[in-house]
């Protein structure tokens, strides 16, 4: 495939502050990227260079074999001659001009003839479900309906690129998954290239043919969304897609273990952002990953077992959300309301409980600090209770 859209080496600085830092991206022609990092991240500053409404510092953005900018060579298009549709988190419609005159908008800046814009008006309405709104102001409707609009309004100009901002942040749980969905369709329907900014990773997963992960202004994973979901390539990564256990791995002469001594075969994990080359490594797992169980013999064999005690357990509907505390390491894990609903519901914090793990879904990375602290004071004081 060519690639539709490119962005090399792109730095922005705020004062000394450097917000994006040499970052690429590549995107294909009807690609809908997604890039997802932590609020603060520096996403928003990327989508405003990209735009034309941010002037960086150094490299250099083109579309298709058209350079919009160019740090050495001094080219800037300005952000209007870019041909981009952008969608912002606060919808951003003009609260004194009708819904037709704001879907229309990108149309006038482009100069676009009356006759002709009023028809493409219509259609991008009709898309987005808006075709009886046209009439109306912004503050005539709903949440949904302004951020629907705004979409429209994105879209109309047939740009090279649209640009999503949190689009959906506004909107509260159940509209939310409705305009998702919506954006969804039209860009299956209409395969046009965008690039969409979110901080959640359902989000992200939903809606991307691929996803940027984003780390303090540089890109820390650039993957289709299952490659991502099954091998993040760093802690970082792993932790921000929902793997929230973290446990800690001591090499011994016998091999991995826990840092209690729990043996944990490593040949069986997927080994991710490089070898491990000291005597500790760092293990990641979603709560899906763990069962619960009253005692070891209940573990699968060849799986790991780890004992440990209740924190908290918390009704979700079909499960329970269950935080144990195992030799001074926190775990979390989803557990089914069916199975083991009657008796922890009754379960006192401090109960005694199992919990397992298949080896293959644990994925291991490189500690970050070099080794695991034997001594660190939370193992101290579990060892303290344990003895009390
Ligand atoms: N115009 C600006 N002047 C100074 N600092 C800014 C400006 N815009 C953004 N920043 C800073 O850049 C960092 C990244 O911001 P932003 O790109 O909005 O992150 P995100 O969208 O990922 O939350 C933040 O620390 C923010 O305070
Ligand atoms: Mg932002």
């Amino acid at each position: 495939m060519t690639s539709q859209f490119r962005v090399s080496n792109l730095t922005k600085t705020f004062g000394s502050n450097t917000i994006v830092d040499q970052l690429d991206l590549d995107i294909e022609d009807g690609e809908f990227l997604v890039l997802l990092g932590p609020s603060g991240c520096g996403k928003t500053t990327t989508l405003r260079c990209i735009a034309g409404l941010e002037t960086p510092e150094g490299g250099s953005i083109t579309f298709k074999d058209h350079t919009v900018f160019d740090a050495s060579a001094r080219i800037n298009v300005p952000a209007y001659k870019r041909n981009i549709g952008m969608v912002f988190q606060s919808y951003a419609l003009w609260p004194n001009m009708t819904v037709r005159e704001n879907i229309r908008y990108p149309l006038k800046v482009r100069r676009m003839k009356s006759a002709m814009a009023s028809g493409q008006v219509e259609t991008a309405a009709g898309m987005v479900d808006c075709g009886a709104l046209l009439d109306r102001y912004p503050s005539q409707l709903s949440g949904g309906q302004q951020q629907r609009v705004a979409v429209a309004r994105g879209l109309v100009a047939q740009p090279d690129l649209v640009l999503f901002d949190e689009p959906l942040s506004n909107l509260d749980a159940r509209l939310r998954d409705q305009v998702r969905s919506q954006i969804h369709q039209l860009h299956q329907r209409l395969g046009f290239t965008a690039v969409f900014v979110t901080h959640d990773q359902a989000e992200a997963f939903a809606l991307g043919d691929r996803l940027a992960i984003m780390k303090a202004g540089k890109i820390e994973q650039y993957d289709t969304p299952e490659r991502v979901y099954e091998t993040p390539s760093s802690d970082y990564v792993a932790a921000f897609i929902g793997m929230a256990n973290r446990l800690e791995l001591v090499r011994r002469h016998e091999g991995w273990t826990t840092r209690a001594g729990t043996p944990v075969d490593l040949d069986a994990a997927g080994i991710q952002g490089g070898h491990i080359g000291g005597d500790a490594a760092l293990g990641r797992m979603r709560p899906d990953d763990l069962a619960l169980h009253r005692s070891l013999d209940e573990a699968a064999p060849g799986d790991v077992g780890l004992t440990g005690e209740l924190v908290t357990s918390e009704y979700g509907g079909r499960y329970f959300d269950v935080t144990v505390d195992a030799g001074g390491e926190r775990l979390y894990l989803r557990a089914d309301a069916g199975r083991h609903g009657s008796w922890l519901r009754g379960a006192a914090t401090g109960s005694p409980l199992v919990v397992s793990f298949s080896p293959s879904a644990l994925r291991a990375f490189p500690h970050p600090d070099g080794h695991v602290d034997l001594h660190a004071p939370e193992l101290a004081r579990a060892a303290a209770r344990s003895e009390a």
